[in-house]
């Protein structure tokens, strides 16, 4: 990273899209491409850490993703599994806490079980906050909060006025993570499908052409260069 960027992004949220693009531009099976994905994602977070991030929040598999075809989601589950069993001593060593944020009732029991082992495994850890999104849909994460409030208001421990945006942050799977100050999303599509949409109120928001697994710390580089040279003014007038 340049000397000269001094505005980085706390919290960098990333839409990693385009594997199956890439695997069928090659001619391979959809499942490279996501092995080339994790890769990535890799040294994605790498260069987050570096660049002096704290935390990076992938969309690893939104609620949507368990539409795709049942041999398509059994290989990501399996490189997921991968992932969490290969993966998280290195995580560990280096000082990462892991996050899984979502709908986990969908997962098989040994993945859940995974999860939970790799969360305490890192749960002191100070250095870096890598947080996942699996079987993550926004909507859904709001809607399990709104049931909270209307419970708690139906057993009288809330009051309307008590509500407030704080409130409502602490009900959602993220409480106690910052919002994105930057939210990535490649392979050319401009939209958030489903991801974050509460914490992305005031969120920068990149795209970038790039197809996931050709995505490198070059182009985390650039659209971090790119959003320290934003103005970032929350609703409030330029000067
Ligand atoms: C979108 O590409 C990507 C996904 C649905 C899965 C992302 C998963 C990884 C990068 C694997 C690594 C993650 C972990 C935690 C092991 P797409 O299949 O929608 O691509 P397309 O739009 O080109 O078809």
């Amino acid at each position: 990273m340049p000397d000269s960027i001094s505005n980085i992004p706390t919290h960098v949220a990333i839409i990693m899209d385009g594997n199956g693009r890439w695997a069928k531009a090659r001619g391979l099976p959809r499942i490279m491409g996501h092995k080339k994905g994790a890769e990535a994602l890799r040294s994605a977070l790498d260069a987050c850490m570096k660049a002096g991030s704290r935390y990076l929040t992938i969309y690893a598999f939104s609620s949507e993703n368990w539409k795709r075809p049942i041999v398509e989601i059994s290989d990501l589950m399996e490189l997921l599994r991968t992932f969490l069993d290969k993966e998280i001593a290195a995580l560990h060593r280096g000082g990462i806490q892991l996050k899984v944020i979502g709908d986990l009732s969908k997962l098989a029991p040994d993945i859940r079980a995974q999860i939970e082992g790799a969360e305490a495994l890192t749960k002191d850890n100070k250095k870096f906050n890598l947080i996942v999104a699996l079987s993550y849909g926004a909507r859904q994460e709001i809607i399990q909060a709104m049931r909270k409030v209307a419970e708690l208001s139906a057993s009288g421990r809330i009051a309307p006025d008590t509500i407030d945006e704080s409130f409502i942050s602490s009900l959602l799977y993220t409480h106690a993570i910052p919002d994105p100050d930057l939210l990535i999303r490649t392979a050319g599509e401009q939209r958030l499908s489903n991801f974050l949409l509460w914490q992305s109120a005031y969120t920068e928001l990149y795209f970038t052409s790039v197809l996931w697994p050709d995505f490198t710390p070059k182009h985390l580089q650039e659209a971090i260069a790119e959003y320290s040279n934003r103005e970032r003014r929350y609703g409030t007038r330029s000067e």
